[in-house]
């Protein structure tokens, strides 16, 4: 009987869990939404304009797949967790288009610390989500603000 149950379990478990994706653990760090390193818009504008969580999570797998064969930049994201990078950079974006999400990732610095990022790599991957967005048909003044929250997160990112 038990071991009925278990096949059972496994056939309809095992599966799910062959595609469930896994991330690799990171040291510890303190979870605060302040972390996604710029304030959330006002209302609900500007998460509906990016199409809510179904739009967000289009664009960043957008920005992070170009990102990945852009030669400019493909081999800065090499060995990390590109599984971690899409979950948190999609609760980053939902938190500052405020929409219901908080951020549980590291601040942009403790994430980007020691990477070596220049800022030509900062303008090709800015291109690479642009593109991303225009694929997305997101407003084009839409599309500016947001950027404009990101702009000063050079600041952090870029290696001094
Ligand atoms: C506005 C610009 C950027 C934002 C908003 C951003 C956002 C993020 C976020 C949310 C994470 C994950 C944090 C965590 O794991 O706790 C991250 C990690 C990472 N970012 Fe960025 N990023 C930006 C620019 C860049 C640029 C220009 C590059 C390289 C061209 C880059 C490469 C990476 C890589 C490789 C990681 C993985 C770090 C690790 O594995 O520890 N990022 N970024």
């Amino acid at each position: 009987m038990y071991a009925m149950l278990t096949l059972a379990l496994l056939l309809v478990l095992g599966p799910q869990a062959a595609v469930v994706p896994t991330e690799q653990p990171v040291a510890s760090y303190v979870h605060d939404s302040a972390n996604a390193g710029a304030t959330p818009f006002r209302g609900t504008a500007m998460w509906r304009a990016f199409h809510e969580a179904a739009g967000i999570a289009r664009i960043v797998d957008d920005t992070v797949d170009r990102s990945l064969i852009d030669p400019r930049i493909s081999d800065i994201f090499k060995g990390h967790d590109m599984v971690r990078l899409r979950r948190t950079l999609k609760e980053q974006f939902c938190y500052i288009l405020h929409g219901p999400c908080d951020y549980s990732g590291r601040t942009m610095a403790a994430a980007h610390k020691d990477m070596g990022v220049q800022q030509a790599d900062f303008a090709a991957l800015v291109e690479n989500l642009q593109a991303a967005m225009r694929k997305e048909h997101i407003r084009f003044d839409a599309q500016n603000r947001f950027l404009a929250k990101l702009a000063p997160m050079h600041r952090t990112v870029v290696k001094q």
